[in-house]
């Protein structure tokens, strides 16, 4: 898989984002000030994550998602591990991410990839979205905050 920048001309691969985030006026705002990278096999875009600076030593990976048919492929691992190798780059002291309480699969990857609960966003989901939020049988309220020191 090639991991590069998306073009400012490229079309945004909104239905891609749209996994990781169910509202598209959210995802239209972090892109905005957030640089949105894709993951590129044969041609075919499978895998995505923006980031965006939040304060001039720290940066947050807003949303990161993988095409359903490819999946549970090691993917995911790969744009962390590349997200965390930009960051570095460009001399981020902090990488941060946040998901829902009842993000399971997500919350075991991105401690695999390093990163450590520093916090809870109490009710950002029931605050920022206007529908409930259902997953794995578990209503998502809160936000869990993820931190890896660079
Ligand atoms: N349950 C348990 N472990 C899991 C799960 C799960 N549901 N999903 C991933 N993992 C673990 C795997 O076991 C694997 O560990 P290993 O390397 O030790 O075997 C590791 O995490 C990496 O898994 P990948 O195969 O790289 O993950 P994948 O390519 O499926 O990408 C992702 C993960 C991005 C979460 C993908 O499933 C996806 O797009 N989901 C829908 C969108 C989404 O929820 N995005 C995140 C929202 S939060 C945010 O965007 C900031």
């Amino acid at each position: 898989m090639k991991i590069r920048k998306l073009n400012k001309k490229e079309k945004i691969p909104m239905d891609l984002l749209l996994l990781a985030d169910p509202s598209e006026k959210m995802i239209h705002n972090y892109l905005k000030q957030g640089v949105c990278f894709v993951g590129e096999l044969d041609g075919q875009i499978i895998g995505v994550f923006v980031l965006s600076q939040q304060e001039p030593n720290i940066v947050e990976i807003m949303n990161i998602a993988v095409d359903e048919d490819y999946q549970g492929k090691g993917i995911g691992k790969q744009l962390i591990h590349h997200a965390i190798k930009s960051a570095k780059e460009e001399a981020y002291q902090t990488i941060e991410i946040g998901t829902g309480n009842s993000s399971i699969g997500q919350l075991t990857l991105y401690q695999k990839c390093g990163f450590r609960i520093v916090g809870i966003d109490r009710d950002f989901f029931v605050r920022n979205y206007p529908e409930p939020i259902y997953e794995n049988g578990i209503h998502c309220r809160d936000m869990i905050r993820l931190v890896k020191e660079l």
